[in-house]
């Protein structure tokens, strides 16, 4: 296993931002994308922190991701809204977006937002709290425009990517409900993840280029690939196929396996669909049932095995407020390839390093 890195959170956020710097990106992008990757690492997808720099660098370099570019309104028909995030970093780009779907939700009781064109838009559990965060309900149809790495329920080949679902809901007296995952049992930076850190993927995730079951995240990571299963088999394969169609062709105008499979970049459709509780007329009926009915589920006792019962959302918020304290893990092996990434960027490694206070 390589070795680990406990960086602090202030010094993380120093070396990060020197790093994003690095891309030409104006002051409030550096800050956008810096702290965005930082968060996931923060609520424990470090799949999807900065780790992630690397692959965003070679995406830059060829071309595929646009620095300093903004969302795009191509259609406005009021609570309908079609955006172009001119292949822009997607932590700028989804921000931007939810702002808008907030906007109109507010003025209009529910808004759609179809979000094509974004480079990665990262962890869009992140989204979901931006939304939950204005009081509103939101759910997000995600697809991936990337080499397919997801097998369809009982073939071989990869057909689509990790293709996200997540959803946010505002609830009363308490943090909100963020139900955020990939449609696959592990997302694909999980493989690169466990890639780096030599370790094995859980069983029953994965499988070689002959779909035989493995655990080895090479399949993942290197050629000739394999491929990740959907979850909870043709129930996840189903939602990951909306995903796709919601996302992708109905949101984006594209589907993922058409993009070809030689560049870096990795862009993502996005079909949000956002709600105010208050429009709907009955928001102290919803804030006052909620609440009744997700503290029923925390106050049953947990099984062996488990601590207590949580809801979603709950795992990363915890996660956030340990790490936040006492640092963030980063295995060396990352670590490495974010600073040769630095160096393709034309930032000194030494300063980052400095800033990260591993030097
Ligand atoms: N941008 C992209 O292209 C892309 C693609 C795939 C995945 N992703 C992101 O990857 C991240 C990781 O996805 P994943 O599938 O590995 O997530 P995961 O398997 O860790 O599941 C996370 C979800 O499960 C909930 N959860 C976990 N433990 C729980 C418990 N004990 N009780 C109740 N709820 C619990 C979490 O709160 C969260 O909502 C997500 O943020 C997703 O958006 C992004």
């Amino acid at each position: 296993m390589s070795d680990m890195h406990t960086i602090p959170l202030a010094a993380l956020e120093r070396a990060i931002r020197l790093v994003v710097a690095g891309f030409g990106s104006a002051p409030d992008e550096i800050e956008s994308v810096a702290a965005n990757l930082i968060d996931a690492n923060l609520t424990g997808h470090d799949s999807h922190g900065i780790g992630m720099l690397p692959r965003y660098t070679e995406a830059y370099l060829e071309g595929g991701l646009a620095p300093n570019a903004h969302a795009r309104i191509v259609l406005d028909a009021g609570a309908l809204l079609r955006l172009d995030g001119s292949a822009g970093f997607g932590q700028v780009i989804g921000k931007e977006a939810m702002a808008l779907g907030i906007a109109r939700a507010r003025r209009h009781g529910s808004a759609i937002v179809a979000l094509g064109n974004s480079h990665h838009l990262g962890r869009i559990g992140a989204w979901a709290e931006q939304v939950a965060a204005a009081g509103l309900v939101s759910l997000h149809f995600v697809n991936v425009m990337a080499p397919p790495i997801v097998a369809p329920y009982g073939g071989i080949r990869p057909g689509f990517g990790t293709n996200p679902f997540t959803a946010g809901v505002p609830l009363a007296g308490r943090a909100p409900l963020i139900l955020d995952f990939a449609t696959s049992m592990i997302a694909y930076g999980k493989s690169r993840v466990a890639y780096n850190k030599g370790q094995a993927v859980p069983e029953g995730c994965i499988i070689d280029n002959e779909g035989r079951p493995t655990t080895d995240p090479r399949w993942i990571v290197t050629e000739p690939s394999g491929a990740i299963l959907a979850f909870g088999a043709h129930k996840g394969y189903g939602l990951a196929v909306l995903c796709e169609l919601l996302g992708g062709a109905l949101a984006a105008g594209m589907v993922g396996h058409r993009e070809d499979g030689s560049k870096k970049r990795i862009l993502n459709g996005m079909l949000s669909v956002i709600v105010d509780p208050a429009a709907l007329g009955g928001s102290a009926a919803f804030e006052r049932e909620a609440q009744a009915f997700v503290d029923s589920l925390l106050g049953a006792p947990p099984r062996p095995g488990f601590d207590q019962v949580q809801i979603a959302g709950d795992p990363e918020r915890e996660q956030r407020a340990r790490r936040s304290a006492r640092g963030l893990p980063v295995d060396a092996t990352t670590w490495q390839q974010i600073l040769d990434a630095a160096a393709s960027l034309g930032v000194d490694r030494r300063s980052v390093q400095c800033a990260a206070g591993l030097a």
